[in-house]
């Protein structure tokens, strides 16, 4: 029988996956290892193999069938736009993504000015802002600690995740909009989904039921 291979994201979703999969009956000790570098994980009872990627690499290796089944964050998919099936809500890494601001950049989306606006997620922000709220912007792509863009002067308002809001609340910015509610998905290979069905339903369901 062939593996089924699952592709985690590195770091506390793979920790919060892999929990759920031993509550399941699926113990994979070789990962526990907090000193290891080691990649790739194999479960030879369950006939499952488990690799570590980074977020949005996670769509990418589903995709193309180099795993059958992901595990990711909702924004993830919604950024990296591919072609897979998402079947399942695993109602953990809850939280939401929002336009965030000073106050005083609330009339600026209300008047549907030309704003920048800065983000990690510039598939997500264009799609809010162009084809949602008919408001031309100019998005600005970074990569981390975008909370630092509008108390700079780098853009008026940003697109990003919110979880406690604490950061928000620490660099003196609100929610000014909510975009959508986010939380970590199974995702699965078209092609897979056939071939391998009644295993992949069997997964589901067994996770499903200590979710
Ligand atoms: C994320 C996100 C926010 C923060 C939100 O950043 O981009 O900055 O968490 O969490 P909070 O509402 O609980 O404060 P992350 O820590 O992943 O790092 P980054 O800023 O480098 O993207």
């Amino acid at each position: 029988m062939r593996y089924l291979t699952i592709a985690l994201t590195k770091g506390r979703l793979a920790e919060k996956t892999m929990a759920l999969f031993e509550k399941a009956g699926i113990p994979c000790e070789e990962m526990k290892d907090k000193n290891s570098r080691k990649l790739i994980f194999t479960n030879e009872e369950a006939g499952l193999r488990f690799f570590l990627a980074k977020g949005p690499d996670v769509p990418t290796y589903v995709e193309y069938g180099a795993a059958d089944l992901g595990v990711v964050g909702k924004d993830t998919i919604l950024e990296e736009g591919r072609k897979l099936y998402e079947v399942m809500d695993l109602g953990f890494g809850k939280c939401r993504m929002c336009v965030c601001g000073p106050k005083e950049a609330l009339p600026l989306l209300e008047d549907k000015r030309l704003i920048h606006v800065a983000t990690k997620y510039p598939n997500i922000a264009k799609d809010y802002f162009f084809n949602q709220r008919h408001q031309t912007v100019e998005i600005i792509k970074l990569n981390g600690s975008i909370e630092l863009a509008p108390i700079v002067g780098l853009s008026e308002v940003i697109v990003d995740i919110v979880e406690t809001g604490s950061t928000l609340r620490e660099n003196g910015l609100h929610v000014l909009d909510e975009v959508c509610d986010l939380s970590a998905r199974v995702v699965v290979n078209q092609v897979s989904m056939k071939m391998e069905a009644r295993r992949i339903r069997e997964l589901l369901a067994l996770l499903k039921s200590v979710c």
